[in-house]
C-alpha cells in the first residue's frame, strides 16, 4: 500500500521511545514505569480546574464556544502578556510545546538546513527534525549546558539556521544552563545570524531560583522564539500553552497554525487563564516544586548507593522531573530487556540522541510514579543491574 503515501510518509519514522518500549516485555503484574515523563497523577490540580470550569461555565465570554483567532482567545493573551511582563503582540496560544515546535520548524527551516540541538534532547525534537529533513550538529552538554565554545566553532565551520535548547531542568539529563551561558548563545545569535527556539516547559518546576529566559535577555526579541507548556504544571492533557516572540514571527506561525488546527480550544486558553491568574495558584505550585523536590532526594539517595556500590554516577538536577545517570557500562539497551522482564521500565540514552554509538546512560523519571511504586522500582533497578552486569561478565 506504500504507493497511496506521500513522499514525506516515506521518510518519517517511529519516536525513538515509543520504539523502545514497543521492544520490550514484562511478565511482571506490577511493572514500575520510570519511563513515562509526566506529572504524578496526585500533582494535578484538579480541585482548582473544577472550581476554575465552574466559574467559567458560570460567567466565562460568550466566545468560549466558539472559534477564536489563531494567535489566541483574547481573555488568555492577556493573562499571559500580563504575567509574561510584554505587550500582547508577542503573545500567541498553543497546542503546548510541540506544536510550538513543529509551527516554528515550519516557518524557519528548510530541508536540508543546519540545525544545532543539545547532544541529549527530548525525542519529539528528534523525530521532527526527522521529519523536517534537516541537517542537526549535536552541541555536547556539560553540567551548566552545552558546551558554548565547541557551538561557536560549529558556527564558524558551517551554516546553522536554529538553535533548539531546553534551558532549565533540561529533558532528559536535568541540566539547567547557567546565565552565563545563556547570555553568550545570545550574542552567538546575534554575531552569526540564527535563530534560538527555547523550549521551556520545566521552568516553573526549578526547585529554587529562576535564571530569565533567553528571551527575556534578547535586547531586541530578534533571535528568540520562546515556547512555554502548561502540560507539566497543570496537566498534558490540557494541550495549551503559549509562543512569545516578535510580532513578525507570530504573524507567519499564526498562518501556519490556522491550516494546522485553526486555532487552540478557547474553553482550554480560558481555564488556563483564569487557573495561573487565581488566588490559589502560588500554592498550589509550591506544592507541586516540593513534591519533586522530594522525589529529586529520594532518587539521589538511591543514585548515591548506586554510585558506591556500583560506580553510577549522575548530577543532582535544580527541578523538572527528570534524573540522568551514568552507569558506567554499555549497552544499556540490553539491560533495559533484563530490567523490563524484572519489572522496571527506565529509557536508554540512545532514545534522546542522533549518535548511534551504545549508551552508558538512563533517563529516571522521579514524579510519575506512586511512593510504593519508586521504592519498589529502585531495587528492581539494582538487581536486574547486577543480572546484567553477572551475564557481561559470563557469570549469568
Ligand atoms: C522539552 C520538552 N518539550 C516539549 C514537551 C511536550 O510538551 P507539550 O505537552 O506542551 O506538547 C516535553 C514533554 O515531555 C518536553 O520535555
Amino acid at each position: 500500500m506504500n504507493h497511496v503515501l506521500s513522499d514525506l510518509s516515506g521518510k518519517i519514522k517511529e519516536n525513538a521511545i515509543d520504539a523502545y518500549m514497543d521492544s520490550i516485555q514484562t511478565s511482571a503484574a506490577d511493572p514500575v514505569y520510570f519511563s513515562v515523563g509526566m506529572p504524578n497523577g496526585a500533582m494535578i490540580p484538579k480541585k482548582p480546574l473544577q472550581e476554575c470550569m465552574n466559574a467559567i461555565f458560570d460567567t466565562g465570554p460568550p466566545g468560549l464556544y466558539q472559534y477564536c483567532g489563531a494567535k489566541g482567545f483574547e481573555p488568555f493573551l492577556s493573562v499571559i502578556a500580563k504575567k509574561e511582563n510584554i505587550p500582547e503582540k508577542y503573545v500567541m496560544a498553543t497546542n503546548g510545546n510541540t506544536q510550538g515546535f513543529d509551527l516554528v520548524c515550519r516557518m524557519l527551516l528548510n530541508e536540508r538546513d543546519g540545525f544545532a540541538v543539545e547532544q541529549y534532547t527530548y525525542s519529539i525534537a528528534l523525530s521532527a527534525i526527522h521529519q523536517h529533513q534537516l541537517q542537526a550538529v549535536c552541541i555536547p552538554l556539560e553540567h551548566d549546558g552545552m558546551d558554548v565554545d565547541f557551538l561557536e566553532k560549529a558556527l564558524q565551520e558551517k551554516s546553522l539556521k536554529a538553535l533548539y535548547i531546553i534551558p532549565n531542568a533540561q529533558n532528559p539529563t536535568g541540566v539547567t544552563t547557567s546565565l552565563q551561558k545563556r547570555k553568550r548563545i545570545i550574542e552567538l545569535a546575534y554575531q552569526y545570524d540564527f535563530t534560538i527556539i527555547e523550549d521551556d516547559p520545566y521552568r516553573d518546576l526549578l526547585f529554587h531560583d529562576r535564571p530569565p529566559s533567553l528571551f527575556e535577555l534578547d535586547p531586541m526579541k530578534e533571535k528568540v522564539i520562546y515556547l512555554y507548556s502548561f502540560s507539566k504544571i497543570i496537566a498534558p492533557a490540557m494541550r495549551t500553552g503559549f509562543i512569545l516572540a516578535h510580532p513578525f514571527f507570530l504573524q507567519k506561525l499564526e498562518q501556519f497554525k490556522q491550516v494546522q488546527d485553526a486555532c487552540t480550544s478557547p474553553f482550554n486558553q480560558m481555564l488556563a487563564g483564569t487557573l495561573i491568574a487565581s488566588e490559589a495558584w502560588p500554592a498550589t505550585l509550591e506544592k507541586q516544586k516540593r513534591f519533586y523536590e522530594k522525589r529529586k532526594a529520594w532518587t539521589k539517595q538511591f543514585l548515591r548507593h548506586m554510585n558506591e556500590t556500583e560506580q553510577w554516577t549522575a548530577v543532582e538536577p535544580a527541578g523538572g522531573l527528570f534524573y540522568w545517570a551514568d552507569v558506567g557500562k554499555k549497552d544499556v539497551r540490553e539491560w533495559m530487556g533484563i530490567a523490563a522482564e524484572d519489572g522496571v521500565i527506565f529509557v536508554p540514552g540512545n532514545a534522546f540522541t542522533m549518535e548511534e554509538t551504545p549508551s552508558t546512560k538512563i533517563r529516571l523519571c522521579f514524579a510519575f510514579c506512586s511512593d510504593e511504586e519508586m521504592g519498589k522500582g529502585f531495587m528492581r533497578l539494582e538487581e536486574s543491574f547486577r543480572k546484567w552486569k553477572n551475564i557481561r561478565t559470563g557469570k549469568g
